[in-house]
């Protein structure tokens, strides 16, 4: 068809197979598409729901080619997909996004670096590949400050802080000697998050910003509207709308940010995928952040992003908070979402409720 459109009918792969690719599966369904997932676990929230599957490593050549023999386009909802397994499948199929923004949120320090080049604030921070460049590292940015793993952290997980007296070379040996970033502790008086979607066309449209409220480091509450003002609203959605185009991305990308007391606007980090903190738009949006992914990837114009309640309250079901979930059905102003997850354990999202205020 015209202009790269895929027709409904078109097969969507989908690299990772969480309850991301489950929430996307189920937009696409509703679009008239199908998805192929692609995960290596046994277990799959997004198989579940979606009308094939494969089970194979990302770096199986011979499945990702037969992956792409059966898909019209690629998108990936896991952040963790080795860059070198999108790269491959890019040689053999349309993959949106592209690989260049998952390369860069797959490393905090390269993160940091593209927000510096684009002019978007971060914390003060130094790269630390060893335990003297980690006491260095502390000196440098100042404490109190978080030790972060360059790589593969999310949940809070990979975090030690540290303050004066704490034992460097301890911190070094327990976040398994690999390369760290410190960061300076952020006097922030909230946490929000801006997501925006990216056509083909080069569009691109914010969300509504919500206020995030986090637990022990794992996303508890994203309430929208988010009670800030207008001009740090504008703040957030620059920087949302700057990364997206930095990137030419096609698909969905959140920025999560710190709003520091001085009413500076900071980044966080950075996801290229739909994210937990715009769970909210299922149900309190004209247009959800998966929908919207879908969406961007198959060439159709971007759906409308206005609330459809006075307020929206997302709240994540953490480990045994799901076994409520009854209860929470029954409730007249809660929309339970589940993800099919047999096992609860601690930590693990299971779930998510939203609450419509109207
Ligand atoms: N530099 C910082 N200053 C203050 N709080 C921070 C800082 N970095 C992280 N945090 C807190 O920890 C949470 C998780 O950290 P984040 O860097 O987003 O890692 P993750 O990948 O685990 O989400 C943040 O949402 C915030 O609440
Ligand atoms: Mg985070």
């Amino acid at each position: 068809m015209s202009g790269g459109v895929l027709v409904p009918g078109s097969t969507i792969g989908i690299l990772g197979g969480g309850q991301l690719g489950r929430m996307t599966a189920l937009a696409a369904a509703n679009l008239g598409y199908r998805c192929h997932i692609f995960a290596p676990e046994a277990e799959s929230p997004a198989a579940l729901v979606s009308a094939d599957w494969t089970r194979a490593a990302y770096d199986d050549h011979a499945a990702l080619r037969a992956l792409a023999s059966k898909i019209d386009v690629a998108t990936y909802e896991f952040e963790n997909v080795p860059v070198a397994c999108v790269a491959f499948l890019e040689q053999l199929a349309p993959v949106r996004p592209s690989t260049e923004p998952l390369r860069v949120a797959q490393h905090r320090a390269r993160e940091k670096a593209f927000f510096e080049g684009i002019d978007v604030a971060v914390a003060p921070y130094a790269v630390a590949g060893n335990e003297a460049e980690l006491i260095a590292a502390a000196k440098h940015v100042g404490l109190p400050a978080i030790a972060k793993t360059a790589t593969e952290g999310y949940d809070g997980k990979g975090q030690a802080r540290l303050e004066a007296g704490t034992d460097l070379p301890a911190v070094w040996a327990a976040l398994g000697g690999r390369e760290l970033i410190v960061e300076g502790v952020v006097d922030f008086i909230a946490e929000a998050s801006v997501i925006v979607a990216r056509g083909m066309d080069g569009v691109a449209r914010c969300f509504p910003i919500g206020r995030n409220v986090h637990r022990g480091g794992i996303l508890h509450t994203t309430t929208v509207p988010g009670g800030f003002d207008d001009k740090l609203l504008r703040q957030a959605e620059v920087i949302g709308r700057r990364a997206a185009d930095a990137f030419g991305l096609v698909g969905v990308l959140c920025v999560e940010l710190f709003i520091g007391r001085d009413g500076r606007v900071l980044a966080n980090e950075m996801a290229p995928r739909p994210h937990n903190s715009g769970h909210w738009t299922q149900d309190g949006c004209v247009t959800s952040q998966f929908e919207q992914l879908v969406r961007a990837i198959c060439g159709l114009p971007l759906g409308p992003v206005g609330l459809r309640a006075r307020q929206v309250v997302m709240t994540n079901l953490i480990g045994d908070e799901a076994a409520d979930w009854l209860r929470i059905a029954g409730a007249p102003d809660a929309k339970l979402h589940l993800y099919g997850k047999r096992q609860a354990r601690p930590g693990r999202k299971m779930g998510h409720v939203n609450r419509l205020v109207t």
